[in-house]
């Protein structure tokens, strides 16, 4: 073992996707992020929390390039990279899958797949290519839960939703996926198909950060955990180095024994 070369996998798996250094975000006079560090690593999920208007959808949309950073620094893959609008995000690999989904309810699962970049054979749509492309992502996802991908949006279930609006984000050679709140509107056995959804985007390959407010799916499914307090980190570390426990004490006061903000961050 000694002798061998590092192969290119470890190099790989070592090196963020995603590594923000720096990014503060305004809207008006209000300082919504402040000075963000975070690092996204491929196959892993990371779980970004916080309470209610911490900054988490405001960060996932900076990352998006929906509401520009005013400063900071972006890496992707190690290289440096400008996120000025959403055709930058879409460029690099990076697709977000929002808490409203933004399905078409009278569209089909392919139709709302390949919405906005439908194949084309000349003039007319190439059905059939979409049709296998599909179900081919959903396989590869190991979702089984669909009985047609001809069905109607409108007719699915929240869990089935959540799968189609998850399958479409990997349909487009996504390296680093981001779900906010995927879990939020479902039931028991819904929620276990999403996580384990969530799992199996990371295990082939995708860097995925997951937003939640539920610390059971947290330590689910989370290999690492980035929380925000007040548009500021409080921690990003591997969930291995925090219990249930700090989590939600990073959550409600920034600060959890050792790990945390610094006290002069946590006054003003
Ligand atoms: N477009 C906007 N204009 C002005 N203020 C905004 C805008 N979007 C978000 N904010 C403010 O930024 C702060 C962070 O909001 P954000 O939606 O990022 O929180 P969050 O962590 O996603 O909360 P939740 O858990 O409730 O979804 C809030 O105080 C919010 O009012
Ligand atoms: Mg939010």
């Amino acid at each position: 073992m000694s002798t061998a070369e590092p192969t290119s996998t470890t190099t790989t798996l070592d090196r963020p996707t995603l590594r923000l250094r720096g990014v503060n975000k305004s809207f008006g006079a209000v300082q919504v992020l402040h000075d963000v560090n975070l690092d996204v690593y491929p196959g892993k999920v990371t779980a970004l929390v916080g309470d209610n208007g911490a900054g988490k959808s405001t960060l996932i949309k900076s990352i998006a390039g929906i509401h520009p950073m005013d400063s900071g620094t972006v890496e992707f893959e190690g290289e440096p990279v400008q996120l000025s609008g959403p055709r930058d995000a879409a460029r690099l690999g990076i697709e977000v899958v929002y808490q409203d989904l933004a399905l078409a309810d009278n569209l089909d699962v392919v139709q709302n797949m390949f919405l906005g970049r439908e194949r084309k054979r000349g003039v007319v749509l190439d059905e059939a290519s979409m049709e296998e492309a599909a179900r081919d992502t959903l396989t590869k996802l190991s979702v089984r839960t669909l009985k047609s991908v001809r069905q109607l949006v409108s007719s699915l279930s929240g869990g089935q939703r959540q799968t189609v609006a998850i399958a479409k984000a990997v349909l487009w050679e996504s390296k680093l996926v981001i779900l906010d709140e995927p879990t939020a509107a479902l039931g028991v056995a819904q929620t276990r198909q999403v996580l384990d959804l969530v799992r199996r985007l990371a295990d082939t390959g995708h860097a995925v950060v997951f937003i939640t407010h539920n610390m059971v799916d947290v330590f689910e499914v989370a290999d690492r955990v980035a929380a925000l307090y007040l548009g500021r980190v409080a921690a990003d570390v591997p969930i291995s180095d925090v219990d249930r426990t700090q989590v939600i004490e990073l959550i409600t006061s920034g600060r959890s024994g050792d790990v945390g903000l610094a006290a002069e961050d946590l006054e003003d």
